[in-house]
């Protein structure tokens, strides 16, 4: 009877009611956010699940204990939430000092958990979580396709960063963004200049000409060009005619003499602008450099320039990553947590993110089930679920095979994290070693891409200069 019990189980899944999640308090140094809000917990209790927050898990989001106690949650001490039946983190779980453990060796066996994980960049951790026969549901891996984007974390992590970036820019400068007419004198408007026209970028265009300054966008690819366009913003273009359309709708890195060609019109830009957000990346490299010393120093006293790329390498030669400082009269803003600099909001959208996933994964109404299928089709619900859940029952299950009807131009195979490591271990040097494990640390960016771009241009996969988009991720 027991064996039919687990069987049933293992088939159907296990009722709501019988599941406890946990809400954690996130220890990574300086993390405001929290993975689930009082609306998200609500919306699980609602479901049937229990729920237990840590207590100050919400405090930094400025949702308090009373606040999740008030829509069904229990408040709980570390060791008891990390014991939880499903898990739910915004960071990947790390060691945690003040208690002299790793967060995963606080989970039961068999437990669920659903965080970013940047499983490429975390093949330690992955083993950690294998031991304790743990499932895991990795964020950062939602794949990016249509039915996903309410699911999409990244693509809410980057909107705040991009939102964000407006409003340190506006606080830093000393003028109106608008242009004004008053009887104290005539006010002319910013002119703000963004570069990369993806999620991030557009967020700044949009923010940028809500307050009514003048933008202006570049990207190198066509349709972002548009979408610059559509919100307002003036599209700047140079002559050179290179796509910058790579795998997915992603970017590929551009030829030198693009590069050159788009520096040019940026130094005469630097020259009439008054403030720069840059958010150029290229998934799997260094960011590349867009605006050098001189280009900077050319701008006006009092300009601010914020480089959303930051931890990728940084698109401008002076940022100094994490950092807000002024050279030569120009505020560098190089922040790489600007998600969690406005962590109410990020908090809300995450857990959002969290909600819809867990509603679409497993849609039944009494039982929490889900099932990772091998075989499935591009764009369907099956590819989100096999792309997300990185490990099943301590079985890594990372990369997941390429989809049925792949449509022309999405996302190649990914490689395996073996395959990526015995990559890596060939091409490192012992000089590099140390600045491999520290980026290890910090990167960030979606292995997909980084696989995508690697398998497309039949490069050696650079995980050392992988760029770190932590910003945009996690
Ligand atoms: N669910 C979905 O369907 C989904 C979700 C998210 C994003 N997307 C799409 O994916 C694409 C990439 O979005 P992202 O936010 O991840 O981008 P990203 O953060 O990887 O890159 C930012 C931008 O930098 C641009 N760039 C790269 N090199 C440049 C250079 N040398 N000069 C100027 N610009 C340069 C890129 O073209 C890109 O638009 C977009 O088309 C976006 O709409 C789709």
């Amino acid at each position: 009877i027991a064996t039919n019990a687990v069987l049933s189980a293992t088939l159907t899944g296990i009722p709501y009611k019988q599941l406890t999640v946990g809400v954690p308090k996130e220890i990574f140094e300086n993390e405001k956010r929290v993975a689930l809000s009082p609306a998200g917990v609500q919306a699980l209790v609602k479901q049937g699940f229990n729920v237990v927050v840590e207590s100050g898990a919400g405090e930094a989001s400025k949702f308090s204990d009373d606040h999740y106690r008030e829509v069904g949650a229990k408040i709980q001490g570390t060791k008891e939430v990390l014991a939880s039946d499903l898990i739910v983190k915004v960071r990947a779980p790390i060691y945690n000092s003040a208690l002299g453990v790793h967060e995963a060796d606080l989970f039961k066996t068999a437990a669920t958990l659903i965080s970013f994980i940047y499983p490429a960049q975390n093949p330690d951790l992955l083993k950690k979580l294998a031991e304790k026969k743990t499932t895991v549901l990795a964020m950062d891996q939602v794949p990016r396709v249509t039915i996903a984007q309410g699911y999409d974390a990244l693509s809410s992590m980057a909107n705040i960063a991009g939102y964000k970036a407006v409003v340190l820019a506006a606080n830093h400068f000393g003028r109106f963004f608008t242009g004004q007419i008053t009887a104290a004198g005539k006010v002319p408007p910013a002119k703000v200049l963004i570069i990369g026209g993806g999620v991030a970028g557009l967020a700044s265009a949009g923010a940028a000409k809500s307050m009514g300054a003048v933008v202006r966008g570049f990207d190198t690819r066509a349709a972002a060009l548009e979408q610059f366009k559509s919100l307002g913003a003036e599209p700047l273009e140079v002559d050179l005619k290179e796509s910058g359309e790579g795998q997915g709708g992603y970017a590929k890195e551009m030829s030198k003499e693009f590069i050159e060609a788009e520096m040019k019109l940026f130094a005469k830009q630097c020259q009439d602008v008054d403030i720069i957000i840059t958010t150029a990346l290229i998934p799997g490299k260094k960011a590349p450099i867009l605006f050098k010393r001189d280009m900077i120093e050319s701008m006006k006293e009092g300009s601010v320039v914020v480089d959303l790329a930051a931890e990728a390498g940084g698109n401008i030669e002076t940022t100094k990553p994490g950092e807000m400082y002024v050279h030569k009269g120009v505020t560098h803003i190089g922040y790489t947590d600007l998600p969690s600099r406005m962590a109410t909001q990020a908090s809300t959208l995450y857990s959002n993110n969290i909600i819809k996933l867990l509603k679409a994964i497993s849609p039944d109404k009494e039982n929490f089930y889900f099932d990772p299928k091998d075989e499935f089709d591009y764009g369907t619900l099956d590819h989100v679920v096999r792309g997300t859940v990185v490990m099943k029952d301590g079985k890594v299950i990372f990369p997941a095979p390429p989809p049925n009807n792949i449509p022309q131009g999405a996302p190649v195979k990914q490689k395996t994290v073996a395959e990526l490591e015995a990559e890596k271990a060939a091409t490192i040097t012992p000089f590099r070693k140390t600045m491999t494990s520290a980026s290890v640390y910090t990167a960030g960016r979606q292995l997909p891409e980084l696989g995508s771009v690697v398998v497309d241009k039949g490069d050696p996969p650079d995980l050392e200069t992988s760029p770190c988009t932590k910003l945009f991720c996690c």
